[in-house]
C-alpha cells in the first residue's frame, strides 16, 4: 500500500471504505469536521435535508435543528466514529495529532469513540463566536392549543413569559485534540517521525502564546487581543460554495502550523466537504488527502483549490497539484488502474 496516487487529490467516497486503502503510519495530521449527528446530519448526510435544516426560520413548521432529541444519536455516533477512528489510528504516525470539530451535544460521544480507539485526549479547544441564531421556543403555541377558557390561557401564557425549550443560545464549538501514543520519548518520537510536538513558535492574536480558545469575529478587546484569528472573507468560502458548514480557514491554518513540523507532511481530511483544510494544507505548502461521499461537494472543493491555485499562491508547485475528481464508492481512479 502506498499513497503516492492520494495525495493532493480529493477522493469521492466513504471514508469507511476510503480509509483502510491508506498506508499505515503515514499520516501527520487528521483534521477533520465530521457530520456531527444532530438531526439528519449524520453519515448519511443529503445536502437537499442538510439545506432544509440550516435554513430553518422561526416559522414553526417543523422541529429546529439539534430539537429532536434522541438517545439514538450519541450511540449511532459512537458506533460510528469508533469504526472511523480505529482506521485513523492505523493510518497516523506515531505522535501524530487528530483535530476533530464537533457540536456542545454530542461531543462526550465523540471522544469516547476516539479514547475507545487507542487516542490520548489531549485537550479541548474552543471556537468561540456570539453570532449564532438562538433555538429555544417558546412554549405559546402549544398554550393556543390547549383546551382551556381564554383567561386561564392568557395567565399561562404571563406566567411562562420568556420561559423556553431547553436550548441555549449556542456560542461555541468544540474541537477535541487527540493524539497517536509516540514511540519511546517525545524526543525519539520526533526524530523519527517528525510529528509529536506542538509548535509555539505560531502567534495568535496580538503575540499571545497558542491556545486551545479560538474566534473569528470582533468580540471585546480583550478577547480580541488574545485570541483572534483571520475572519473568513467571502471570497475565501467562494460564491458558488452552497455547502451549509464551511468552517474558517484561518481556524485550520492555525492548527496545521501548531502541529506540523516539515512542508513534507501530509494532511488528512476524512470529511473534508468543501474542502477547507485541503485549501489551508496547500496554502501552507503541505500535502492532503480528502475524502467525501457528496459529489456535490467534491466539485465545489476542486474549484476551491483551483482558485487557490490561480491566485498563484503556490506557483511553483503546480505540478504537485493534480487535482482529479476520482470515482464513488471507493472505486476511484487508483484502484481501476492497479486492476487493469
Ligand atoms: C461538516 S461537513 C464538512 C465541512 C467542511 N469542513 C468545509 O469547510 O466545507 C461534513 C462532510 O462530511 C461528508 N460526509 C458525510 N458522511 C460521510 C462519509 N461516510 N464519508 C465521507 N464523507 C462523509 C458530508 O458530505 C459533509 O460534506
Amino acid at each position: 500500500m502506498n499513497n503516492d496516487k492520494l495525495i493532493n487529490k480529493i477522493i469521492l467516497g466513504d471514508a469507511l471504505k476510503i480509509l483502510p486503502q491508506i498506508e499505515a503510519n503515514s499520516i501527520d495530521l487528521v483534521l477533520t469536521d465530521p457530520p456531527y449527528f444532530l438531526d439528519k446530519m449524520d453519515n448519511n448526510w443529503n445536502h437537499q435535508t442538510v439545506s432544509t435544516i440550516t435554513d430553518y426560520c422561526h416559522v414553526v413548521k417543523s422541529l429546529p435543528p439539534g430539537m429532536k432529541f434522541s438517545k439514538e444519536q450519541g450511540k449511532n455516533f459512537y458506533e460510528w466514529y469508533l469504526r472511523i477512528s480505529k482506521e485513523l489510528y492505523r493510518i497516523l504516525k506515531p505522535g501524530g495529532f487528530f483535530f476533530s470539530f464537533s457540536s456542545p451535544r454530542l461531543y462526550h460521544r465523540m471522544v469516547s469513540a476516539v479514547d475507545d480507539a487507542g487516542f490520548l485526549i489531549r485537550d479541548c479547544f474552543i471556537w468561540l463566536y456570539t453570532q449564532n441564531q438562538p433555538k429555544a421556543m417558546s412554549l405559546n403555541h402549544f398554550i393556543n392549543k390547549l383546551d382551556w377558557d381564554k383567561k386561564s390561557k392568557n395567565e399561562l401564557r404571563e406566567k411562562l413569559d420568556g420561559w423556553k425549550t431547553p436550548q441555549i443560545k449556542s456560542c461555541f464549538e468544540p474541537i477535541m485534540m487527540a493524539q497517536k501514543e509516540c514511540e519511546k520519548t517525545f524526543l525519539d518520537n520526533m526524530l523519527k517521525y517528525n510529528v509529536g510536538l506542538l509548535n509555539t513558535n505560531v502567534k495568535i492574536g496580538e503575540d499571545m502564546f497558542p491556545s486551545n480558545v479560538v474566534t473569528t469575529q470582533m468580540i471585546n478587546g480583550n478577547i480580541d487581543k488574545c485570541f483572534l484569528l483571520t475572519k473568513p472573507t467571502k471570497e475565501e468560502k467562494g460564491e458558488f460554495n452552497i455547502h451549509k458548514t464551511v468552517k474558517p480557514l484561518a481556524i485550520c491554518e492555525y492548527i496545521i502550523k501548531l502541529t506540523t513540523f516539515s512542508e513534507e507532511t501530509t494532511i488528512l481530511d476524512p470529511f473534508v466537504g468543501s474542502s477547507t483544510t485541503a485549501i489551508a494544507a496547500k496554502k501552507l505548502g503541505r500535502k492532503f488527502i480528502g475524502v467525501d461521499t457528496n459529489r456535490e461537494y467534491v466539485e465545489i472543493a476542486l474549484k476551491r483549490l483551483e482558485n487557490v491555485e490561480k491566485g498563484q499562491v503556490y506557483k511553483s508547485k503546480k505540478a504537485e497539484m493534480q487535482l482529479t475528481l476520482l470515482e464513488a464508492k471507493g472505486k476511484y481512479i487508483v484502484n481501476k488502474k492497479r486492476n487493469k
